[in-house]
């Protein structure tokens, strides 16, 4: 299907990102089963408090520098060089895909590499800035925080009107290790589905997309199904004959 669709796109979440040692958000394991996100990830918690979600900002900062792309991001990276990816819009704000080399990368929620001043918006790379005296603040002396979205900040308009766009115009959207409960981004498959788009869905958990608009599942982590997706295709261009074994039965429709 990813070879003869004619624009596929690729919709991330956290789970993509779980195998390079950072934990999701929800579940048992996630980081929202340990911080109240009401507490620490919500932009009124942030300017009442900016010292004490700095302090938790910066140990997600440590784990994100310490993580390297594993091999889902880095089969991504292939199907982008084979030409059967456009894009990927990713939840994600760990910069993982751009680290392991995809080039058409949409920040649905920011980059925590990056740095923005709530006073007068001056953005800075985080590895230029020290966390030494918390909260960082800018040579205008507003207050830094990491150029991510929080809860009860809108999407940035350039990332939300691309991601919108590349939800309408593509024909295979493969959604990747996302819960798909946060919105708008839960909104985007949907969007392509509406627009004519098939779905694939990758993730070992089912989700609120699975039995509604999702035509295909694959319940299994990205890190095995993304790169035997590579390998079938690399096979597939090679000898579109001899390629069944690669095929595994595990698949549900
Ligand atoms: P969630 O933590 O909600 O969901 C992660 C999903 O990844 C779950 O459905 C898991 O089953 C799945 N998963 C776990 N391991 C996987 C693996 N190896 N391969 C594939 N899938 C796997 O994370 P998101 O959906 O990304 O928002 O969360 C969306 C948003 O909620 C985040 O961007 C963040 C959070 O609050 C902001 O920071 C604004």
């Amino acid at each position: 299907m990813i070879i003869s669709f004619r624009c596929v796109v690729a919709l991330t979440g956290a789970g993509i990102s779980v195998e390079s040692g950072i934990p999701a958000f929800r579940g048992s394991q996630g980081l929202w089963s340990k911080y109240d996100p009401m507490e620490f990830a919500h932009i009124d918690a942030f300017i009442s408090n900016p010292h004490k979600v700095w302090n938790v900002m910066k140990e997600f900062g440590a784990i994100f520098d310490r993580a390297k792309p594993n091999p889902a991001h880095k089969a991504l990276v292939e199907l982008e060089r084979l030409g059967y990816l456009n894009c990927i819009i990713t939840q994600n704000v760990d910069n993982l895909h751009q680290d392991a080399g995809s080039k058409a990368v949409i920040e649905y929620h920011g980059s925590a590499r990056r740095l923005i001043c709530l006073s007068c918006g001056k953005k800075y790379r985080s590895s230029e800035i020290s966390l030494n005296v918390l909260p960082p603040t800018c040579i205008c002396s507003g207050i830094l925080k990491p150029d991510v979205v929080f809860f009860g900040e809108p999407i940035p308009k350039d990332a939300r009107m691309e991601a919108e766009r590349q939800a309408r115009i593509c024909d295979f959207m493969l959604v990747i290790g996302t819960s798909a409960i946060v919105a708008p981004a839960s909104y985007l498959p949907i969007m392509a589905k509406e627009n004519g788009a098939t779905i694939m869905e990758i993730n070992p958990e089912g989700t609120s997309l699975t039995r509604t608009i999702v035509d295909y599942s694959i319940q299994e982590s990205a890190t095995v199904v993304l790169p035997n997706i590579i390998k079938a295709i690399q096979c597939l261009k090679r000898n579109p004959l001899n390629c069944k074994s690669l095929f595994r039965p595990n698949l549900t429709s």
